[in-house]
C-alpha cells in the first residue's frame, strides 16, 4: 500500500494488524468544523457561505429559540460589530434558516438521527 509512505495518518494505522480500510470522502465544502452540523433547510447554503468563517455551525444553533427579530439583529451584529462580509441579499436567507431549523430542533426535543 504505497498510501502509507504518503500520509502520517495512514502510517500510524498501518501500525495496527487489522488495519481499517480507510476512504476519504470528497466533501462538498471544506470548513474547520463539521458543516454536517448545519441540518438541511432551505438557506443553509447562505449559512455555510457567510457565518460559517468565524465560528462553527454550534455555535450558531445552540442558542436558545429566539424569534426572528433577533436573529436579524444578531446577523447585522455580526456584520457591523464583527465585520462580518455578509451578502446582504443572503441576509434574508439566514434569517429564515435559523428560525426554520431553530423551530426543528425543539419539535424533536434535540433527537438526533444518525
Ligand atoms: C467576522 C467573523 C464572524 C462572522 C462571519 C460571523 N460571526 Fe457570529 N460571531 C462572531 C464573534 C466574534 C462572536 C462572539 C463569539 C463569542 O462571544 O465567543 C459571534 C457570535 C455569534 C453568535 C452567538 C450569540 C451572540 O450574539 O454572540 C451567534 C448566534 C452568531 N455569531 C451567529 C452568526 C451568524 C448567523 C452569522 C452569519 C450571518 C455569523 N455569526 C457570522 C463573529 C462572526
Amino acid at each position: 500500500m504505497r498510501g502509507r509512505f504518503w500520509l502520517p495518518a495512514l502510517l500510524l494505522l498501518g501500525a495496527c494488524d487489522t488495519a481499517p480500510k480507510v476512504v476519504f470522502e470528497d466533501a462538498s465544502i471544506t470548513l474547520p468544523d463539521d458543516p454536517n452540523d448545519l441540518p438541511e433547510a432551505p438557506g443553509r447554503e447562505a449559512v455555510l457561505e457567510n457565518c460559517t468563517a468565524c465560528h462553527s455551525p454550534s455555535t450558531m444553533l445552540q442558542q436558545p429559540r429566539v424569534p426572528r427579530e433577533k436573529w436579524e439583529a444578531t446577523v447585522k451584529k455580526m456584520i457591523e460589530l464583527y465585520k462580518a462580509p455578509v451578502d446582504p441579499k443572503a441576509v434574508p436567507q439566514i434569517v429564515d434558516y435559523m428560525v426554520e431549523v431553530q423551530a426543528r430542533q425543539s419539535d424533536v426535543s434535540r433527537e438526533t438521527p444518525k
